[in-house]
């Protein structure tokens, strides 16, 4: 199929919510992937931080090929051997003494994680809307159903679906007596990302994490973290909050789980874990054999191929790279900032034509809030990709300062 025919076809019949540049990938390979003109790109978007493993991991696919011809679908009416086995590992990632519920996307995993702090505040305050509030970041993204909308203080993303889900406040991230002057009698949780990716590749401060861990234990009050963007290896550790030392009461997860099929799961702890019971949460999809059979062999592939060491010797590398750049044009590239493979440029202007221009010159990487160029590749990217991927960066950022001085 061409591309004037795959064009065609998503005019007439894909919903316009995205705003689809003229391109069409069809196959991918590592840190690579090629659309329909056969045109070959480094892959630094990675679905925007899912395919942890690259494209097409051979293991991956085995893996996934091996589970769809032994079963691939149950219904959570019945146990199945990987959604145990998987979920095993995650309470062993999260630390132990824990209880995991699979669902099939970031903002359905948030969405366990708002429905538990609502469960939480109904058993502490002995009422239903009593204890009920949500203390959310800004600049924080959660998602699009209704409460993860809700829990982003975004008007590029709230406009046109109020009236939303009550009950969120929000106060600056990293600003922890902000975040302790919003707690009242009605909060039940404080719910934030370790490192914010659509808002703009924005850590947590350590000191803000233990500080947050401790409030909410002052307070009586839920540490929820969203780990659905920075977790599953992305920063250099398996969950990003782990730099803290510290431990959540619950974490969302998705994205990069899985390694590209679509899949989400929230960790709890045994002490929350019991508020829910036997009908009380459910999705038909969530931790089908099939999805779990392929987040089960990414772990284990991020295990035996000691990605987390990988992800962090290059990935300090490739800042390193970017902070040389802020040096070099530093009223263009205004500011680095991330972790392992989740790293950021603030820039200044408008990234939407840069990330363009990288793309045309075979680089793939998302924009995100802020003005910000994000850097997403997958956990198995070597330095020789990065510094393939950064002479793009480079050549792209000096031509366009180049052309900004000449007009001046
Ligand atoms: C931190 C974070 N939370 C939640 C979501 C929503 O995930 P999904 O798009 O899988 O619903 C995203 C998606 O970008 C995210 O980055």
């Amino acid at each position: 199929m061409t591309t004037q025919n795959t064009e065609q076809l998503y005019k007439d019949n894909v919903l316009g919510n995205y705003g689809l540049p003229p391109i069409t990938f069809t196959r991918g390979r590592g840190v690579r992937v090629w659309d329909d003109a056969d045109k070959e790109y480094f892959d630094f978007c990675s679905g925007i931080a899912v395919l942890t493993l690259g494209h097409c991991h051979p293991r991956l696919v085995s893996a996934i090929q091996s589970q769809a011809g032994e079963l691939i679908h149950v219904s959570n009416l019945y146990r199945n051997e990987k959604q145990a086995q998987l979920a095993a590992k995650l309470n062993d990632k999260a630390g132990g003494g824990g209880k995991v519920f699979f669902c099939n996307s970031g903002a359905e995993a948030n969405e366990a994680l708002i429905k538990l702090s609502r469960l939480y505040g109904k058993a502490k305050s002995g009422a239903e809307a009593k204890q009920f509030k949500v203390i959310v970041a800004e600049q924080a993204f959660h998602g699009r159903t209704f409460g993860g909308m809700s829990a982003t203080p975004q008007e590029k993303i709230q406009g046109g679906f109020r009236p939303l889900v009550p009950g969120f406040e929000v106060a600056p991230l990293n600003d922890l007596q902000a975040f302790a002057d919003k707690v009242d009698e009605e909060t039940s949780a404080i719910f934030v990302e370790t490192i914010q990716g659509e808002g703009g590749v924005n850590p947590c401060s350590i000191e803000f994490l233990q500080g947050l861990r401790k409030l909410c234990d002052d307070e009586g009050i839920l540490l929820l973290i969203d780990e659905v963007q920075c977790g599953a290896g992305r920063s250099g550790t398996f969950f990003a909050f782990e730099k803290a030392g510290i431990r959540p009461d619950a974490i969302g997860m998705a994205k990069g789980l899985g390694g590209g099929v679509p899949i989400g799961a929230v960790w709890m702890d045994d002490k929350h874990a019991s508020l829910f019971h036997a009908g009380s949460h459910g999705t038909t999809f969530g931790g089908t054999p099939l999805i779990c059979a392929a987040a089960l062999e990414t772990i284990s592939v991020i295990e035996n191929e000691k990605l987390l060491a990988n992800v962090s010797e290059n990935g300090a590398y490739f800042m390193e790279q970017l902070e040389a750049l802020k040096a070099e044009y530093p009223d263009y590239v205004l500011d680095v900032r991330g972790q392992g493979y989740m790293l950021g440029i603030q820039i200044a202007e408008a990234p939407f034509e840069i990330v363009v221009k990288m793309r045309d010159a075979g680089l793939v990487v998302p924009p995100a809030g802020g003005n910000v160029i994000r850097f997403l590749p997958p956990l198995i990217a070597t330095k020789a990709d990065i510094d393939a991927a950064l002479e793009i960066v480079n050549s792209v950022i000096a031509a366009r300062v180049a052309e900004l001085s000449a007009v001046v």
